[in-house]
Formats: C-alpha cells, sequence, structure tokens
C-alpha cells in the first residue's frame, strides 16, 4: 500500500463541485419538443428542451424580464420558448425576439444558453465557461449505445452531496455490509486491490476474488447464461473513475480457474455499472446509473430483472448516502478520515481539487489531502 493508503489520514470532507465539467443534465427521453422542463445542474436552475428539429436546449430558467421561470413557459417557433409570465419569447441562443407589449426588443435581453451534447442516452450539459467547452471530454459510456452491450438505468434523487456518491462508488468494500443478501461476501474486504493513474488522467481501483461463492447476484446471472451452473468463480471489479464525476465499473464473475483474471471471460457474465452523478445543489444530487451486459442481448426479460435488482440493491446505498448527509449536517465541527480501502476516494479529491484550482477556486491547503508526489500513486499491490 502508498502512503495515500494510510489509515487515519484526514481528508477534506465534502469539496464543491467544478463549474467547467460537462454533467449529465438528463436522460434523452426525458427532454422533448413538446414542453420544457427545469432541472438544477450545477447549482444553476434550467430551462431544458428539444427545437422542432431534434436539437437539445438548455437555457437559464429565469426569464430576463422579471426572473419567472422559463420551464413554465411554451414552445415556440422552430427552436423557440415563451415566457408564461408575460410573454417575451427567445430563441435557442437565449437571445429575446418578441416582447409582445412594445414594438421594439431590447438588445440587452438575454438569457444565458449553455452549451449541450447528446450523447450516451443523456443530455449533457457545461455550465461554466463556455469558451472551455469540448466535447471531447465527455467521459467515455460507449456501452450506453454499443450493439454489444444492452441494459437499462434509472435516477436516483439523492439528497446528498455528489462526493458522498463518489466515495460510496470508489471503495466496494461496502457491500459486504450495505448488500449483504444480493453482493456481500468477505472477499471483497479480504482482497488486494490496485490503484492506478491512467495516461489519460482517468483512476482505475482494480480488484480480483479468486475461487469464491458466487453471491446470490452473481449466481443468477451465471445462471442466466450457464443454465444450471454452480460452483466457485473468479470476481473481478474494476472502477473506472473520470473526474469530476462519472465513474464506470466493469463487473463479473467466472467459473473459477477458467482465465478470466488473464483476460479470457468466455466461461462467465460481464457488466458495466454506469454512473454518472451531477451536483443539484451542495447537498442533493442526481445520480443517472445504469447496468449494462454483454451477453444475451435480446432479453427484455434480463434487461428488465437486471434492472429492478440493481435498483434494489442501489435503494440500499441511498439509504445509508441519506444517513451519512443528515450525519454530516448534524456534525459540522467533524472531519473525515481515511482508511487504506480510501485510495481511489483520495484520488477523487486529489483530481477535483485540480479542476477546482484551474478555476481559481482550490479548497484550503489543511482540507486536501496530504500527498507529496506523483510516484506516490502507482500501483498499490498487484493482483496475482
Ligand atoms: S417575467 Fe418573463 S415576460 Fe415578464
Ligand atoms: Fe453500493
Amino acid at each position: 500500500m502508498t502512503e495515500l493508503d494510510a489509515p487515519g489520514r484526514v481528508a477534506a470532507k465534502i469539496f464543491p463541485h467544478p463549474l467547467n465539467a460537462w454533467y449529465a443534465a438528463a436522460w434523452d427521453h426525458e427532454v422533448t419538443a413538446k414542453a420544457p422542463m427545469a432541472r438544477t445542474v450545477a447549482g444553476k436552475p434550467l430551462a431544458l428542451y428539444r427545437t422542432r428539429d431534434g436539437r437539445p436546449v438548455a437555457l437559464d430558467d429565469a426569464c430576463w424580464h422579471r426572473l419567472a421561470p422559463l420551464s413554465m413557459g411554451t414552445l415556440v417557433g422552430g427552436d423557440g420558448i415563451q415566457c408564461p409570465y408575460h410573454g417575451l419569447q427567445y430563441n435557442s441562443a437565449g437571445r429575446c425576439t418578441l416582447m409582445p407589449a412594445q414594438r421594439t426588443v431590447n438588445p440587452s435581453a438575454l438569457v444565458t444558453s449553455y452549451p449541450v451534447v447528446e450523447r450516451y442516452r443523456y443530455v449533457w450539459v457545461w455550465p461554466g465557461d463556455p469558451l472551455l467547452a469540448d466535447a471531447s471530454t465527455i467521459p467515455d459510456m460507449h456501452q450506453m449505445d454499443s450493439p454489444e452491450w444492452a441494459g437499462d438505468g434509472l435516477t436516483i434523487e439523492a439528497p446528498c452531496n455528489y462526493q458522498l456518491v463518489l466515495d460510496n462508488l470508489m471503495d466496494l468494500t461496502h457491500e459486504e455490509f450495505v448488500h449483504g443478501s444480493s453482493l456481500g461476501q468477505a472477499e471483497l474486504s479480504e482482497s488486494e486491490f490496485t490503484t492506478r493513474l491512467e495516461d489519460d488522467g482517468s483512476v482505475t481501483v482494480t480488484r480480483w476474488m479468486h475461487d469464491v461463492e458466487p453471491p446470490p447476484f452473481w449466481l443468477k446471472n451465471m445462471r442466466d447464461r450457464f443454465p444450471g451452473f454452480s460452483g466457485r468463480v473468479d470476481r473481478w471489479q474494476v472502477i473506472h473513475y473520470h473526474a469530476p464525476s462519472t465513474i464506470c465499473i466493469d463487473v463479473g464473475v467466472a467459473e473459477a480457474g477458467t482465465g478470466a483474471p488473464q483476460g479470457d471471460r468466455s466461461r462467465g457474465v460481464n457488466g458495466y455499472v454506469m454512473n454518472t452523478i451531477t451536483p443539484e445543489t451542495d447537498t442533493s444530487s442526481h445520480y443517472f446509473w445504469a447496468f449494462m451486459r454483454n451477453y444475451r442481448l435480446d432479453s427484455q426479460l434480463i434487461t428488465t430483472q437486471l434492472r429492478e435488482g440493481v435498483r434494489g440493491v442501489f435503494a440500499e446505498d441511498e439509504a445509508m448516502l441519506v444517513a451519512q448527509q443528515r450525519a454530516i449536517d448534524a456534525n459540522p465541527d467533524k472531519v473525515f478520515y481515511s482508511l487504506s480501502v480510501d485510495a481511489g476516494g483520495m484520488w477523487v479529491r486529489r483530481l477535483l481539487d485540480r479542476m477546482l484550482a484551474a478555476e481559481g477556486r482550490a479548497v484550503a491547503a489543511d482540507e486536501t489531502p496530504d500527498v507529496t508526489s506523483e510516484d506516490t500513486f502507482g500501483d498499490t499491490s498487484v493482483p496475482s
């Protein structure tokens, strides 16, 4: 283990959210050309809608005139929206195009129009400096719409800070305690793991459990693919973190000893848990998740069963996160400490701090993770 993993280190409890980032604002099907919808992303209330030709739009949800919410308005023309209060109309760039009570339009009448990209079944919004919005930095979630993967997901409106969800996903040893009836097993805590900063700036946490009993969730999935399967498995969890708040987890099990750790997963089942967490406020988050699989792609039954199974598992997380946020609020003077299993969560803090520093919003020095060099973050251990 690295110095980073030393138990007992104090970590910043909660960081603010970066603004120069793409955040999933909605599922693609939520944003329509029929009516605008309201959603707060990174503290900014937005009105989301589609133009007649299907392009998603995100405008500030406050009219230039008296700040009435545009999300209560109606869509007009090919790409516009009309304020529900006194009828001002705006185009998709946020420029006012009509003031019903007067002939001329005040040229300063504008609302902010945010950069928007539709990708991987989500509508992504950039709440920060629009000149920095580069669509190539949207995190890779290609399993969401690849023909080689099938699955579905939902949104959790989580009344907690987004970073608590990141901590939850970066350390899966909690499965033993929070998801004891579906995913938990003692080997989660007992097995070694590696934490690695990749060349592209993402962080990978890898854990293998060799020759273990499959917990109920994985036994069911093995039997979906290999009817009647029984016996022991090699189980893996490879967590991929993309700052600020997307975590895609390569998970699965394969018949023990059939070569999965060496790359042959043909005797196993493989899923990807796709998570992207959008801060709403400092104490609430839109948590978009999906479970994708690469076997029995045409089975809607399995898609629905997996979605509902994971929904139940994540409800257990949500209950813990809500209770944790409540305890944080009740103990403003208390700090977080870190265990060896928090290596991934510490990296999240380091990368968030870098993003915030680039925005001139770095967290106070005594709150940042106490790390000294890049070298500190190589492999922390090597799985066999
Ligand atoms: S508040 Fe929107 S037109 Fe008056
Ligand atoms: Fe969990």
